[in-house]
């Protein structure tokens, strides 16, 4: 049986992965590439940056060492956007910066140029290192788009880029923004030669985007963590040890205690998650929205709070509505799992984080598949042991 069952499991598994994983990472360049710009701008490449949900597109015309470039920001419509490159450092002293920041007097968003030459620069539209051709601004639904036509410095297509976002520009000039988290990480270098997109060519030293530490501190990966931990693991091991330690009389009734304490402590953890990615997705902070992500968390926290009241008015087990509460209570409970899980591998995609995290959690979805393939096999031999008895 050895065999067969292992490929059992390498089928129930191929169809879990197949069920669950969303499209694969060209969806991360199709985010980025469907974004359409106005006038009709067209750029050969495009990537997005996880620092300040941000994306960089380009077009290198090799001919005479020009690059058309844009970069897309979400932020507040009070607040200000830049992209620059740096033709001398990592970072921001020495950024020749492109600003679109909104100009109070007017509501209108205004382009301009600047070296940024200190931490307090002392702003004024100017010339930069390099010829600029044409540039321009533009502020739609929470989301500033700046391009500019840049002559590379050196003529080289490899250049070290920054990019940033401020909350306010209240006499009409940017203000500085924050200094921690995806606003000290937002630089790159980048290679404008390469038509591919997600052309990382490699992190700035300058900027630790590897510690844990950092990482952990940004705010979705903090959602992230606790929705994943919680909807995606507690509630469907809740679930499995119902469904099989309940099989067995010894373990009657722990088996009714563990799973309150791991749905309960899920329901928790996973309604701290919930309301925190409520705040991420603020459209006053000019966040992009992520309606189906959103809309299913909803659903999510909604449901759950129906099953943990629903324990509240359970019947006792000799009545005969007890069936019915208990088909309600086993499908709003599987509906919860199913859902969970999707939503989870939806906002993996959207975080666009690293392929290991989503690999990590297809993992821990497997073996909790794993086991409960094995789990059903065993309690249903016991079962049928018992039936015949
Ligand atoms: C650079 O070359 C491209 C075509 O290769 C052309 O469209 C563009 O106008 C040129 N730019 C300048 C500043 O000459
Ligand atoms: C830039 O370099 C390319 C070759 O990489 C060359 O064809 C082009 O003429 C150079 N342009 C300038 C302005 O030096």
């Amino acid at each position: 049986m050895g065999c067969q069952a292992s490929r059992r499991i390498l089928l129930l598994a191929t169809i879990v992965v197949a069920a669950s994983l969303p499209p694969p990472s060209a969806a991360q360049t199709a985010s980025c590439a469907d974004l359409a710009f106005s006038g009709g701008r067209l750029y050969a490449a495009c990537s997005p940056l996880e620092e300040l949900d941000a994306s960089v597109h380009w077009t290198y015309h090799a001919s005479n060492g020009t690059a058309d470039v844009a970069f897309r920001v979400p932020g507040g419509s009070a607040g200000w956007a830049a992209w620059a490159i740096n033709p001398s450092a990592v970072g921001m002293l020495g950024a020749n910066t492109v600003f679109a920041y909104h100009n109070p007097a007017t509501g209108v968003v205004a382009v301009a140029t600047a070296v940024v030459d200190s931490y307090a620069p002392a702003f004024a539209d100017g010339d930069l290192a390099f010829a600029v051709y044409r540039r321009g601004a533009e502020y739609t639904d929470g989301v500033y788009a700046i391009h500019a036509t840049v002559a590379l410095p050196g003529n080289s297509t490899r250049q070290n880029i920054v990019w940033q976002a401020g909350t306010s520009s209240p006499d009409g000039l940017p203000e500085s923004h924050q200094a921690f988290g995806d606003n000290v990480m937002s630089s790159r270098s980048w290679d404008f030669r390469s038509a591919e997109a997600a052309v990382v060519v490699d992190d700035v030293p300058a900027a630790p985007r590897d510690s844990v530490y950092r990482a952990l501190l940004r705010p979705k990966n903090i959602h992230g963590v606790l929705n994943a931990v919680s909807w995606g693991v507690l509630l469907p091991l809740g679930v499995m040890l119902a469904r099989y330690m309940r099989v067995f009389p010894s373990l009657d009734p722990a088996w009714f205690y563990l799973h309150v304490a791991c749905q309960c402590s899920g329901y928790v953890v996973g309604s701290a998650g919930w309301v925190f990615g409520l705040t991420l997705g603020s459209p006053a902070k000019g966040a992009l929205q992520h309606h189906g992500h959103r809309n299913i968390g909803t659903a999510l926290f909604v449901l759950s709070t129906l099953q943990v009241s629903a324990l509240l008015i359970r019947p006792k087990k000799t009545v005969k509505v007890r069936f019915y509460w208990n088909l309600y209570h086993w499908s709003v409970g599987y509906t919860v799992v199913v859902l969970g899980v999707v939503n989870v591998f939806k906002g993996i995609g959207i975080l666009q984080a690293d392929q290991k995290y989503r690999h990590a959690y297809l993992g821990a979805v497997l073996v909790l598949a794993v086991v409960a393939f094995v789990l059903e096999l065993v309690t249903l031999t016991v079962r049928f042991k018992k039936g015949r008895r």
